[in-house]
């Protein structure tokens, strides 16, 4: 079975074509980074607008370096929430509208549950339960993961999501847009000891997340420098990530010894981010656990993992009468099974 697979929930264009025997045939991705960028965030109607220009050109050009045509497809998955109401439109109208007009499934993914099942793209794959830490611009959750649609939500954010806390705290240090990978970069250079930064919430008995605070301390130590040279910046870079992966890394264990599992996913944006890698792969090489993470390139918004995530659902998906709703809110946890 061959599948569509159209991602339009925020800033990225994403395209791909998934085949349940092959694995990945093709994917094609735009950015709309550099358009934002002079914003310094994303600006839904530009979003919005971009997306129109780019879905159609980047599915063609999937389908030709798949050498597959329109009529090999047999069902679109496309993300229908949540994220952007107008962005999530486009992507949701073309995705209904080439169903129509092949009568095949059109397949509304969640986009979270995309990322959550990202890591069945790479190989070794994880295998059902695991626990899977989900950290992207808008979300951070753990989640106990027993199948396609089986998710309980072990615990979350109290406020900001990671990557927001990356972007806010980018922001504040004069970086670009996105900041999660400006930041990081700039981390590089910088000596984590010199300023001590907090670890929110890291010792409370549950699994939940809370990063406003985190953000509130860099402004605070911003404030207090005399001068912020770039030696200085990166050095409070340093001291961010180091806070922010300690966190991650934390709660991810305690996730792990509640659930009793050995296998441990990490899915979302942040999921890029090479510290909490490398972090993570000495805690799991430490505890003898597995950890997994999707191909770097399908951390971040792509089509792969919603043309994936409808193939997973394919079998129960039923053909529909043609009207469609986008959800620009919806929870991860009250997704039926599959
Ligand atoms: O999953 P994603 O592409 O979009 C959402 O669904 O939100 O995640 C984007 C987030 C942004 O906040 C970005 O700053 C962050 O992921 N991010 C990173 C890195 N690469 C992307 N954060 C830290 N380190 C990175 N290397
Ligand atoms: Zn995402």
């Amino acid at each position: 079975m061959l599948v569509l697979g159209i991602e339009s929930s925020c800033d990225e264009t994403g395209i791909a074509l998934y085949d349940t025997e092959q694995g990945l045939l093709a994917h094609r991705l735009h950015t709309q980074m550099a358009m934002h960028a002079e914003y310094g965030g994303v600006v839904p109607e530009l979003a919005s607008r971009d997306h129109i220009r780019r879905v159609l050109p980047l599915t063609e050009e999937c389908l030709a370096a798949a050498g597959k045509r329109l009529g090999d497809i047999d069902a679109i998955a496309y993300t229908q929430g949540p994220g952007l109401a107008g962005a999530l439109l486009v992507g949701t109208s073309v995705a209904n509208a080439l169903a129509f007009a092949l009568d095949k499934p059109a397949i509304g993914v969640h986009h979270l549950e995309g990322h959550l099942l990202s890591p069945l793209l790479a190989q070794p794959a994880p295998a059902f339960p695991f626990v899977a830490l989900l950290v992207s611009g808008g979300h951070s959750q753990l989640m106990e993961v027993d199948g396609v649609g089986h998710y309980t939500l072990l615990g979350e954010t109290l406020d900001d999501a990671a990557g927001e806390a990356f972007d806010k705290t980018a922001k504040l240090l004069g970086l670009g847009y996105p900041g999660g990978p400006a930041l990081s970069k700039l981390a590089d250079k910088g000596d984590p000891t010199r300023f001590k930064l907090p670890r929110p919430m890291l010792h409370s008995p549950d699994l939940d997340f809370s990063f406003s605070g985190l953000k509130t301390a860099v402004l605070t130590l911003v404030r207090e420098q005399p001068q912020l040279d770039e030696q200085t910046r990166a050095d409070i870079c340093a001291a961010f990530q180091e806070a922010i992966v300690d966190v991650l890394v934390g709660k991810s264990l305690k996730a792990l010894k509640q659930t009793g599992f050995k296998q441990l996913v990490i899915a979302g944006g942040v999921g890029a981010n090479r510290q909490l890698r490398e972090q993570l792969d000495a805690a799991a090489a430490k505890r003898r656990f597995q950890v997994f993470y999707p191909p770097l390139e399908f951390c971040t918004d792509n089509g792969a993992m919603i043309a994936f995530a409808g193939a997973q659902r394919l079998k129960h998906a039923a053909h529909g009468d043609g009207s469609f709703t986008v959800k620009p809110r919806w929870d991860l946890h009250n997704l039926p099974a599959a």
